[in-house]
C-alpha cells in the first residue's frame, strides 16, 4: 500500500512537471509532436529573424497579456505554394516573410472549436499585421469588444467562416469546418488542433494566407471591370488607394450594365460623385451588420443597412460578396 502510494505521489508530481514544461514550451518545440507540419518548424529554425514574433514571453508590454494563435501552414500548404510560386515561401525578401508570418499570428487564444460556434462578430480576428502597406485601417469599438480590449482590433483581420455561409450569403447550418478567409478573397482550411504553446494555441491550415492589397488590385481579381473602368475614368484609382479606414461597395458588372453603362457613358465629375458615394468612411465587416445601421460615405451622404429573408442590402442594392480584405 505504502509503495503504491510512493508510485502514486511520483507519478503525480511527474505530471505537473510534465504540464509545466508544456506551457513554457516555445511554438519550435510545441510543433515537434506534429511531422505534418515539419516545414513550418525548419521554416523557422532557418529564419532567426522571424523568431522574435514567437517568443515565449510578451514583449509588447500592454497590460493584458498577449495571448496568440499561430495558424500553421501544413506541409501540402508549402507544397501547394512551390507549385504556385516562384521563388519558394523561403526565398520571399525578408520583410515580406515577416509580414505572411505577422498574418498567421491571431491576436487571440481562444480554440478554434469555440470559434466555430461564437457569434459573427467574434469570428473577425485581429493578427499582428500591422503595417501600413497590408493594413490602412484601425478596429474601432466594435472590434475591440469583440476581441481583448484596446487597440486590440488594430491589426489586419482574417474571417473565420464556416463552410455554408461562404457559399451563399445567407446563413445556414454550422457544421463545424472552418475556412479562413484572408487577402484577395482567398480561404484556406483549418484543422482544429488546438495544440498549446507558450503564448497560446495553434491549428493547421492547409494553404498560406494571402496578404491583402490595395482597393484597385484587389477588385482587378474579383472580376470588377467595370468599377475598375470607372475609376480610372474618374481619375480615382490612386486617391482610393490611400484613403485609410474605408469600405468600398463595389458594384458588379450586371449592375453597371443595368444603370446604363455608365463606367463608359458619364463625366468624370459624374462618376466621382457616384463612386464617392459607393465608399463608406469605416472598415465594414459584414458580420457587425445590423438592419436599420447607417454609414457615412466619402461623398458626405448617407447609406442604409437592411438586413431581412432575402439578404443584407445597401440602400436597395443587394450584397452578394461579403468581406473582401
Ligand atoms: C516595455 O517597457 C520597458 C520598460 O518600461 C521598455 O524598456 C521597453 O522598451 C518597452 N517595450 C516595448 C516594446 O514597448
Ligand atoms: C495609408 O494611409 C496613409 C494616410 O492617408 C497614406 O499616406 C498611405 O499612403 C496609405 N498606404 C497605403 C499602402 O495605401
Ligand atoms: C476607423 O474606423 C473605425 C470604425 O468606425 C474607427 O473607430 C476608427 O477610429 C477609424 N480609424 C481611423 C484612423 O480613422
Ligand atoms: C479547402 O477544402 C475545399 C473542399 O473541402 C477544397 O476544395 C479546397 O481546395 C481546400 N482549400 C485549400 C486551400 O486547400
Ligand atoms: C456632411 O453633412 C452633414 C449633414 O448633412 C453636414 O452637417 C456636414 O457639415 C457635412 N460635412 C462636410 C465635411 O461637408
Ligand atoms: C429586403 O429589403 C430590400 C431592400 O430594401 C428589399 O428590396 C426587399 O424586397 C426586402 N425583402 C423582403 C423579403 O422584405
Amino acid at each position: 500500500m505504502r509503495s503504491f502510494r510512493l508510485l502514486l505521489l511520483h507519478s503525480l508530481s511527474f505530471v505537473i512537471l510534465l504540464s509545466d514544461f508544456v506551457h513554457a514550451q516555445t511554438l519550435i518545440d510545441a510543433l515537434d509532436g506534429y511531422p505534418a507540419l515539419s516545414e513550418f518548424k525548419s521554416l523557422l529554425e532557418r529564419n532567426p529573424n522571424l523568431v522574435p514574433l514567437l517568443t515565449t514571453e510578451d514583449i509588447s508590454n500592454s497590460s493584458s497579456p498577449n495571448r496568440l494563435t499561430v495558424l500553421v501552414p501544413s506541409n501540402t500548404a508549402f507544397a501547394a505554394y512551390r507549385d504556385m510560386h516562384d521563388p519558394d515561401i523561403a526565398g520571399l525578401p525578408s520583410t515580406e516573410l515577416q509580414a505572411v508570418l505577422q498574418y498567421h499570428i491571431l491576436t487571440t487564444d481562444t480554440p478554434a472549436i469555440d470559434l466555430v460556434t461564437a457569434s459573427p462578430q467574434r469570428r473577425v480576428i485581429p493578427t499582428e499585421l500591422r503595417q501600413e502597406q497590408y493594413n490602412n485601417r484601425t478596429g474601432g469599438a466594435e472590434l475591440e469588444k469583440s476581441s481583448s480590449g484596446a487597440g486590440s482590433g488594430d491589426g489586419q483581420v482574417v474571417i473565420f467562416n464556416t463552410m455554408e455561409e461562404n457559399e451563399n450569403d445567407r446563413k445556414r447550418q454550422i457544421t463545424g469546418k472552418l475556412e479562413v478567409l484572408s487577402g484577395l478573397y482567398k480561404s484556406v482550411n483549418l484543422t482544429i488542433l488546438d495544440g498549446v504553446w507558450a503564448r497560446g494555441l495553434f491549428q493547421m491550415v492547409d494553404g498560406f494566407l494571402t496578404l491583402p492589397e490595395t482597393c484597385t488590385s484587389t477588385m482587378k481579381t474579383q472580376s470588377l471591370t467595370s468599377l475598375d473602368r470607372a475609376l480610372v475614368r474618374a481619375n480615382l484609382g490612386s486617391t482610393l488607394d490611400h484613403l485609410p479606414n474605408v469600405t468600398c461597395i463595389g458594384p458588379t458588372n450586371e449592375a453597371f450594365e443595368e444603370a446604363g453603362g455608365p463606367d463608359e457613358t458619364a463625366s468624370a465629375e459624374e462618376l466621382t460623385d457616384a463612386l464617392t458615394f459607393h465608399t463608406l468612411t469605416e472598415p465594414v465587416y459584414t458580420n457587425f451588420l445590423r438592419d436599420g445601421q447607417i454609414f457615412t460615405t466619402v461623398s458626405n451622404d448617407t447609406v442604409r443597412v437592411t438586413v431581412n429573408d432575402t439578404g443584407i442590402y445597401f440602400n436597395d442594392a443587394k450584397l452578394v460578396k461579403r468581406n473582401v480584405i
